[in-house]
């Protein structure tokens, strides 16, 4: 399929590269294609970033048929541009269009459309220190109707935010609160998809603790609220004596490309990891009794993010003394250092982009 390109008139002026923050910037294009069972996926397009146009029925509106991945351009000391692993991302986005009956893109295609529409905004991706372009591919149903059928219709969009870190913290450790009422996700549901309405589930729990000062909720599992799950846009993984614990893919939690990478990385240094069941009552012991060394979060938005502090039933718990650990550093200089380019890549997992 081509690509027609249709470019803005009069480029927009690009934000201050020391305060993008996250996702509050987009650039001048955007790629658009179009789903019809009957077509197919057609009219793929990039087009100057706008407002879209939509039926008020709209699936997306009504049923929540939406998936979307994240992942990030990164500006290289050479001034050039790459990915980091981006074929994970749409393997991921078609196995979330599986779950929700939302049509398969081409992977292959897509990343070509992705390719594109960076090289066309590629003066967007920014130098400054830690900063990145994030790169939201999404994909909803479209059907203007309002009975709750098959889709039909869909639209397939990619758009680009120059951004800087995710949490105002930066680098520096993050408070999480372990939620012990709402649930995010249950096996058997859409937890390990990337949908809208895992994020929209989420949101109470995710007021309840920003008013109280935290970052972000620790997810327990739907059945028992028992075991960790993951926090709202990372993985969590922990350091209790020498092992480094990291919850199993049950099915209710996102298959990260950060965790499943920071798991190669420790396997390669030949570190002890499990990826386990481990419950609440396992951590909150170990964080007792001094085992808990370390606790942070990842994922592509957040990076590597040290955990601080634990809030938990009425109870605050303390870890490293609120510092960043010797594994948790260690981990965020490698994989940064990989996909900014200062460290060589011996897995292949860097894209250029050219
Ligand atoms: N878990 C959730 C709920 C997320 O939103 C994210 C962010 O994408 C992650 C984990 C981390 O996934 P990844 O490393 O693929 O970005
Ligand atoms: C990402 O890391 O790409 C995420 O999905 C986080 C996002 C929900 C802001």
């Amino acid at each position: 399929m081509d690509i027609r390109i249709e470019k803005i008139a009069t480029p927009k002026q690009k934000p201050d590269e020391s305060a993008l923050g996250f996702g509050q910037y987009f650039t001048d294009h955007m790629f658009i294609m179009d789903y019809t069972r009957a077509k197919g996926w057609h009219d793929a397009r990039i087009v100057p970033f706008g407002n879209l146009s939509l039926h008020p029925a709209c699936t997306v509106f009504h049923y929540g048929a939406e998936i979307f991945e994240g992942m990030k351009a990164y500006r290289t000391a050479d001034g050039s541009i790459q990915l980091f692993r981006p074929e994970q991302n749409f393997a991921r986005l078609n196995s979330s269009a599986e779950r929700m009956r939302l049509p398969l893109v081409d992977e292959e295609f897509a990343l070509k459309a992705l390719t594109e529409l960076i090289k066309l905004d590629a003066d967007w991706v920014p130098h400054a220190p830690g900063t990145s372009l994030y790169i939201r591919p999404f994909l909803f149903g479209a059907d203007p109707k309002l009975g709750v059928h098959s889709i039909d219709r869909s639209v397939f969009i990619i758009i680009l935010s120059p951004v800087g870190s995710y949490y105002k913290e930066g680098i520096n450790p993050v408070k999480i609160m372990i939620e012990t009422e709402d649930v995010r996700a249950v096996r058997g549901g859409t937890g390990y998809t990337k949908c809208g309405g895992n994020y929209g589930a989420s949101n109470r729990a995710g007021e309840k603790a920003e008013q109280a000062g935290y970052s972000q909720v620790l997810w327990l599992d739907g059945v028992e609220r028992k075991y960790i799950e993951e926090v709202g846009a990372m993985n969590v993984m922990f350091k209790i004596g020498d092992e480094i614990v990291t919850p199993a893919l049950t099915g209710s939690i996102l298959p990260g490309i950060t965790r499943n990478s920071i798991l190669q990385i420790l396997r390669d240094e030949g570190a002890k990891v499990s990826e386990r069941l481990l419950s609440i009552d396992e951590l909150i012991e170990a964080l007792e009794n001094g085992k808990l060394k370390e606790g942070w979060g990842c994922g592509t938005a957040a990076v590597v993010s040290p955990i601080g502090q634990l809030y938990y039933n009425g109870k605050t718990y303390t870890i490293n003394n609120g510092n960043i650990g010797e594994t948790t550093q260690k981990l965020y200089d490698t994989l940064t250092g990989i996909q900014w380019g200062r460290i060589a890549d011996t897995r292949g997992w860097v894209y250029p982009i050219k």
